[in-house]
């Protein structure tokens, strides 16, 4: 008898953005801007802001707690959806050292499981769904909470016209269990890559080991250089969904969702152009949430599902691009989720 491939199954969703919303207008009051620009350059109207007394673990538990709900809520009769791993994407943790997996864990009530923090910046959701999936093809775990979490406006120079009207708070989840290659859900092939050596492109200079303080206060805020990355980010998406796309043995056609990385909807258009992808393929939630880093894959994941518009059996292909520099790709068919 042929053994079937173990393979990591999404089986429940969650999203939770903060209530405090900054419109364009709100930053035009105070930069060197217009709602015009920002909205005809990036396709974003507005953002969250976690703000004070809400932090990165907050967001992952509250968006953590949903994904636990929905997986769970398939089968009345199944035990508590518990799972025995949690990878937390995030390059915005609650404290430099230690990570903030951990802390979501055991704020979530999931005992003394194995927890870790993935940092792969705007690409850390796949990162930590390949992460997760390998826990899983490895007999490591059997469920795992993937959460994309950051709140990225506290890396943000408020008086920088460049980045402040682009990024947003936020966090998104997903269960993964283990489960057979061709059912619904089962994640893969994944594309992974990194690029360090255009490390500068977009960074935060000061905080970490290589320089602890600094007496310039711009350079605990990230430094952008804006138009490079716009190129290299349509490129390098396109490039991955390629090559996953080329090892399932799908073709572009068959993609029904593009669930790109919501950093710029110019971005996402290029990329999908590139591909040779319809661009009614693309789902897009920018506008609303700027560009969240790790959440913006899973809160677009779960504002689609919300709008029906992501249905069971869709060819769905995801992207991102971000920090580091990384990037990479990965596919899936959607499941039929349950109360996300
Ligand atoms: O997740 C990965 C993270 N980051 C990204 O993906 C960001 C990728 N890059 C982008 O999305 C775009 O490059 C930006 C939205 C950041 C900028 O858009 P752009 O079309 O590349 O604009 P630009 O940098 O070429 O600037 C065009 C002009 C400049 O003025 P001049 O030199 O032509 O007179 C800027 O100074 O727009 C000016 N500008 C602004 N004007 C009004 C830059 N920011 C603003 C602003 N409001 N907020």
């Amino acid at each position: 008898m042929e053994e079937s491939v173990v393979a990591a199954v999404l089986c429940g969703l969650g999203a939770w953005l903060p209530p405090r919303v900054l419109t364009n207008e709100e930053i035009a009051t105070r930069l060197d801007t217009s709602d015009e620009w920002i909205r005809s350059r990036t396709g974003i109207a507005e953002r969250r802001v976690a703000g004070p007394g809400t932090s990165t673990v907050d967001m992952a538990v509250a968006a953590g707690e949903l994904a636990l709900a929905s997986a769970g809520a398939g089968d009345p009769a199944a035990e508590a959806p518990a799972v025995d791993a949690v990878v937390l994407a995030t390059a915005t943790p609650d404290q430099v050292c230690p990570a903030s997996a951990p802390q979501v864990a055991a704020r979530l009530g999931l005992g003394e499981v194995n927890a870790v923090d993935v940092n792969a910046v705007c690409s850390g959701f796949l990162y930590a769904l390949a992460t997760a999936s390998g826990f899983i093809a490895g007999g490591i775990a059997r469920r795992v909470l993937v959460v994309g979490a950051d709140a990225f406006t506290t890396l943000v120079d408020p008086d920088d016209r460049g980045t402040v009207p682009i990024f947003g708070d936020g966090a998104g989840a997903v269960v993964l269990r283990a489960g057979d290659a061709d059912e619904l859900g089962a994640l893969g092939p994944f594309a992974l890559h990194s690029d360090g050596a255009l490390a500068d492109l977009l960074m935060v200079p000061a905080g970490g080991a290589k320089q602890r303080r600094s007496d310039d206060p711009r350079d605990y805020f990230l430094d952008m250089q804006g138009q490079a990355v716009f190129r290299q980010a349509s490129t390098r998406m396109a490039e991955a969904s390629r090559t996953v796309l080329d090892q399932a043995g799908w073709t572009v056609g068959d993609v029904d969702r593009f669930i790109g990385h919501q950093a710029n909807i110019r971005i996402l258009q290029s990329t999908a152009k590139y591909l040779g992808l319809p661009q009614d393929a693309l789902v897009v939630n920018i506008e609303r949430t700027g560009n969240t880093s790790a959440a913006s894959i899973p809160l677009a994941m779960a504002d689609a599902q919300r709008d029906g518009n992501l249905m069971a059996g869709q060819k769905v292909l995801l992207s991102a691009f971000g920090a580091g520099l990384t990037w990479g790709a990965t596919l899936l068919r959607w499941p039929a989720l349950v109360g996300a």
